[in-house]
């Protein structure tokens, strides 16, 4: 339930004019909370005077925080910083700390989902890990026929190329494996990428594991150990560790391929 402090209320219109739902109203000048919405919480951010708030358990008013120039990130440096991202694959035999995990899962809640439907969820395997990724491998390998393997992982995939005897194939010994289950690719994809820069800024690393995305999804004990029904979808899963590696520069990319109307 969207609440309207009619005290501070100046009947401004921030509001009504940022709802996407036509949900609030300008009524005897203040704002009135009309209709049910999907609560993207806009009407919370825009006003001027503070006037609005949510009594929901499910979102706080304790972690709202005003936007200020300690938010704001220079575009030349972001830009450079995204460009000096890089894929890792060799992580140090170092454990990724509970609370930069918890600040990888809040860049993840704080990522927009469409309709504002925030139905990403998260499997952190932290402790189990070492277990989780023997049973990984477990099943990888049981592809190792080329006819198991092409109906995972059809062409441009490569069976010569892929070396079944190494136990970190798939998570390079990344410490923590967080995954995100979404129906929405897209949502998930969102949260991951952000989760990414996070890590960065921290000082860690990132692998995306798209190996395991389409082993997970057609493998029976995986989803089963993970806790998750067959229909669930492991939408990206990612490896977050301390580099083993250092990258002196950028790398070339192909122009944008760009049609402009
Ligand atoms: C969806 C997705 C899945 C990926 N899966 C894997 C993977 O299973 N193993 C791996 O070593 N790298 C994986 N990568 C990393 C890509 O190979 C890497 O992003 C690409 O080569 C460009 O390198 P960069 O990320 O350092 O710019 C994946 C990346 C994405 C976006």
């Amino acid at each position: 339930m969207i609440i309207i402090d009619k005290e501070k209320c100046t009947g401004c219109g921030a509001c009504v004019r940022d709802c996407l739902n036509k949900t609030l109203a300008i009524r005897e000048g203040k704002a009135e909370y009309i209709r049910d919405c999907f609560k993207c919480m806009h009407c919370i951010a825009v006003c001027p005077e503070d006037a609005v708030s949510v009594n929901d358990p499910d979102n706080s008013m304790e972690e709202i925080f005003p936007i200020d120039e300690s938010c704001h990130v220079d575009a030349d440096r972001m830009l450079r910083f995204i460009k000096s991202r890089r894929t890792i694959r060799h992580f140090q035999n170092r454990p990724v700390e509970k609370e930069k995990i918890n600040m990888l899962l809040d860049a993840g809640r704080f990522s927009p989902t469409g309709s504002n439907s925030q139905n990403v969820s998260y499997i952190v395997i932290r402790e189990q890990r070492d277990e989780f990724n023997a049973l990984a491998m477990k099943e990888f390998r049981s592809l190792k026929s080329p006819d198991r393997f092409s109906l995972v992982f059809p062409p441009p995939f490569d069976l010569s190329r892929i070396d079944f005897e190494d136990d970190e194939f798939l998570f390079k010994g990344a410490d923590t494996i967080i995954l995100a289950v979404c129906p929405s690719d897209v949502n998930a994809a969102i949260a991951a990428a952000n989760m990414e820069l996070t890590a960065n800024g921290m000082g860690l690393g990132m692998l995306y594991v798209g190996f395991f995305i389409r082993l997970v999804n057609v493998t029976k004990p995986l989803k089963k150990y993970l806790g998750l029904s067959e229909e669930d979808h492991v939408a990206v899963a990612m490896g977050f560790g301390y580099p083993d590696v250092k990258y002196y520069r950028t790398v070339p990319r192909k122009p944008a391929k760009v049609t402009w109307l």
